[in-house]
Parts: C-alpha cells; sequence; structure tokens
C-alpha cells in the first residue's frame, strides 16, 4: 500500500472514530486539502483504491431486518479529501479495517455454521480443553441490528452452552428486554468461547487472560463480519481489552462514549456483574444501574429505536 493510501486509510479510520463519538463536523484548513487532493488528480498505479468501497460506512444498505428495529437512515457519500489527525478521543486504539468476507445474504447461514462448527471443535488452547463441557459459540439472531460482547462464558454457561445464563446473564436479559427487545433479537457472544479454567477450584470464575482472548478473537472478528450489528455493546473492561487488544481499561472513563471496532460503533458499559456487585453498595446500585441505561439510551438512539417517556425517565 502507497503512504498515500496509508495516510488515507487512517484518516478515514480516525474520521469513522469521531462521527461515532458524535462528531458532525471537521475543520480542514485549505492547504491540506489541496496537498490531499494532489495524489489524486495525478493517478498512479498504486493508488488507493476508492474510499467509498474501503469505508465501512459505505457497506451495501442492509435488508430489513428482523428485531423491531428501525431501519438506519442511509449514510450520505463522503468526500474522501480529509486530513489525518491524531485520535485523541479515547485511549483505546481503533483497529484497522477487516477484510471483507464476501459472502452473499443467501450464503450467510451456511458460514455461520461453519464458523460454528470449527470454534465448537476448536482445541488452540488445550488447557481450556480439557476443562471445558462447552464451547459457549453464541445466541441470537444472526442478522441482529445490536450485539452484545462480554468477556468468557462462566461455569453457568459452561453447563448450557450458552453465553449469559447465570445470574449476570439474567440481569442482561432484563436490560434487553427493558429497551423493548429480546434475548432471540439481539446476538449475544464472548470475546472467549471457553470457559476460563480455574485449576484446583471447583467453584468460581476467573477474567480471561489477554492471551487467551487473543487466540479466540478471530471467532469473534467472524462473527461480526457475518452479523454485520450496526452497533456492539462492549460488556465490562475485559470485553474492551479483548476486542481491542489492550490491557488495563478503566471502563468508568471509558463507558458511555462512542468507540469504533473496524468502523462499527461501539458502547462500552459495566459488565452487569459489576452492576450486581454494586447492589451492595449504599444506593443499592442505583446510580450504576443508571449509567449502563443510559448508555442503553443511547444506542437505542443511534439505532433509531422508539424510546418511550417511560423508558426515558426509569431513572429520573
Ligand atoms: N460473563 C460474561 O462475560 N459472559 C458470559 O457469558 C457470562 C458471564
Amino acid at each position: 500500500m502507497s503512504a498515500y493510501a496509508q495516510l488515507l486509510d487512517a484518516a478515514i479510520r480516525d474520521l469513522e472514530e469521531r462521527k461515532a463519538a458524535g462528531e458532525r463536523f471537521v475543520a480542514v484548513a485549505p492547504a491540506t486539502l489541496g496537498a490531499l487532493a494532489a495524489p489524486l488528480s495525478a493517478p498512479t498505479p498504486t493508488r488507493a483504491k476508492p474510499v467509498e468501497s474501503s469505508a465501512p460506512a459505505a457497506r451495501p444498505a442492509p435488508a430489513p431486518r428482523a428485531g423491531g428495529l428501525q431501519p438506519p437512515s442511509a449514510t450520505p457519500a463522503r468526500a474522501p479529501l480529509f486530513p489525518a489527525v491524531q485520535p485523541t478521543r479515547t485511549s483505546v486504539a481503533a483497529p484497522p479495517p477487516l477484510p471483507a468476507l464476501n459472502i452473499s445474504a443467501a450464503g450467510k447461514p451456511a458460514a455461520f455454521a461453519a464458523l460454528r462448527e470449527r470454534a465448537l471443535a476448536c482445541t488452540k488452547c488445550p488447557h481450556l480443553v480439557t476443562t471445558r463441557k462447552s464451547v459457549v459459540f453464541g445466541v441470537g439472531d444472526p442478522n441482529a441490528q445490536l450485539m452484545f460482547v462480554g468477556e468468557a462464558p462462566g461455569a453457568d454457561e459452561d453447563q448450557q452452552g450458552e453465553p449469559f445464563v447465570g445470574r449476570a446473564g439474567q440481569l442482561l436479559t432484563r436490560i434487553i428486554q427493558a429497551t423493548g427487545l429480546t434475548r432471540d433479537k439481539v446476538y449475544i457472544a464472548n470475546v472467549l468461547k471457553c470457559r476460563p479454567d480455574t485449576p484446583g477450584q471447583s467453584y468460581g470464575n476467573r477474567k480471561p487472560r489477554a492471551d487467551e482472548m487473543a487466540t479466540c478473537l478471530p471467532y469473534l472478528l467472524e462473527q461480526i463480519q457475518l452479523i454485520q450489528p450496526r452497533v456492539i455493546v462492549a460488556l465490562g473492561g475485559t470485553a474492551v481489552e479483548g476486542l481491542f487488544g489492550q490491557t488495563e481499561v478503566r471502563i468508568t472513563r471509558l463507558r458511555g462514549s462512542w468507540m469504533s471496532f473496524h468502523g462499527t460503533p461501539v458502547m462500552p458499559t459495566f459488565h452487569p456483574s459489576y452492576v450486581l456487585r454494586a447492589e451492595d453498595g449504599p444506593d443499592k446500585g442505583r446510580a450504576t444501574k443508571r449509567q449502563v441505561w443510559e448508555d442503553m439510551l443511547q444506542v437505542m438512539e443511534r439505532l433509531q429505536m422508539p424510546i418511550s417517556e417511560k423508558q426515558r425517565g426509569f431513572f429520573k
């Protein structure tokens, strides 16, 4: 890829991130515009491919989907000339664009089934293979507009082969229902598909390690590429760490601000287990629940879902 194409890709990524964060206007100096225009007016064999075909927002308009969500408004064609600017919005870098899978809508069910088969047979983490009962692939609508990503299955999920079915999962189900959706209208998955082992312990769960999440991440990437959700909700700091390949993410800082994962808007929020722990506090977790609900309202707005006065006022 030429230097110019790299610069252009970096600029597009930055703009996607800003757009996902709600920015609508970017100041561009005329001199910068002129400099960026120069290579376009003198095409060379190594010139970047047209911006609209490489930018995630340019993917074909999705067919109407199940789930009661309004179809998104059309994204206006974007002018290709923008300067590259240093990302300043969050301390977590946006990952580079994903190569397209090039799978037609008709081919998607088979591709999804094949991905599931591969994941269920995975033996990349031998220490997890020997202790797992299930590979917890994911659950919900493969055409969902909204996807939830958690960290890893716990004991309950390992037993049942389904993500978020324990106490934290039941809270997640109630959060989903509060938006007017149901579990089968969204998609729910984890970064790590196997329960982290707890050597010498017959109970309890542990946080997945960075190397385990990195090993498993390709399955989640493919899930996201096939589902093409319009919004991802990252549940907790560990999910953000796994998705973005970072360590020591501070979810208290990140939550509530849009991030961009390969062009898909991500809303980081608290993990339901954190909310449950907050229930032991003096306010019985009300402040934490309110923050999670504010994050979900942002998600609903982004998806152009109807929001009733009652929903707006849940924590007022
Ligand atoms: N916590 C997670 O992050 N994922 C699950 O599936 C269950 C609990």
